[in-house]
């Protein structure tokens, strides 16, 4: 059997210690950015993005400077923000109403992140390689929001 690429109970720990005794939400974002972009392999971008209104506007992230502002329900960040539901997209190429901030991006996951049962932003994943993303790091890179999501209590 391969190994696993990334150990994610292990990054979920790192995460939990990384953000423990501290509740800034753009603190807590950029480590936990900072973070990931440093543990996961092939990846082009990695951060945050908070919604405001109808708007999902650019938080900390590590990678090329990204689009400020996304509507809600547009390209893969609005649709996960909007639905509540992860969005893992093999090829953004083939996803309608993908947003390209950056040509190398080929692959997203984007997991929405809640407060009192409400979306306030989602975390987004890029990768330049197609399919990047499997079920193990969709369930790997959740854990790691919900993290988040706890430390800002
Ligand atoms: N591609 C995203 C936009 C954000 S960037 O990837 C950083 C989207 O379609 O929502």
């Amino acid at each position: 059997m391969q190994q696993a690429e990334v150990d994610y109970r292990l990054l979920e720990k790192q995460a939990a210690a990384l953000l423990s005794g501290q509740a800034h939400l753009v603190a807590n974002a950029a480590n936990l950015s900072a973070l990931i972009y440093q543990s996961m392999p092939r990846l082009n971008w990695a951060g945050f993005y908070f919604r405001e209104g109808d708007t999902l506007i650019l938080g900390p992230f590590q990678g090329k400077p990204a689009c400020v502002s996304i509507p809600m329900g547009k390209g893969v960040c609005g649709t996960a923000a909007a639905t509540g539901k992860n969005q893992r997209v093999a090829d953004v190429h083939a996803f309608a109403g993908h947003i390209a901030c950056d040509v190398d991006s080929n692959a997203e996951l984007v997991i929405p992140l809640f407060r009192d049962g409400a979306v306030f932003g989602v975390l987004d994943l890029d990768s330049p390689e197609k399919g990047r993303f499997d079920e193990q790091d969709e369930t790997g890179v959740a854990a790691l929001a919900r993290v988040f999501e706890a430390s800002l209590d």
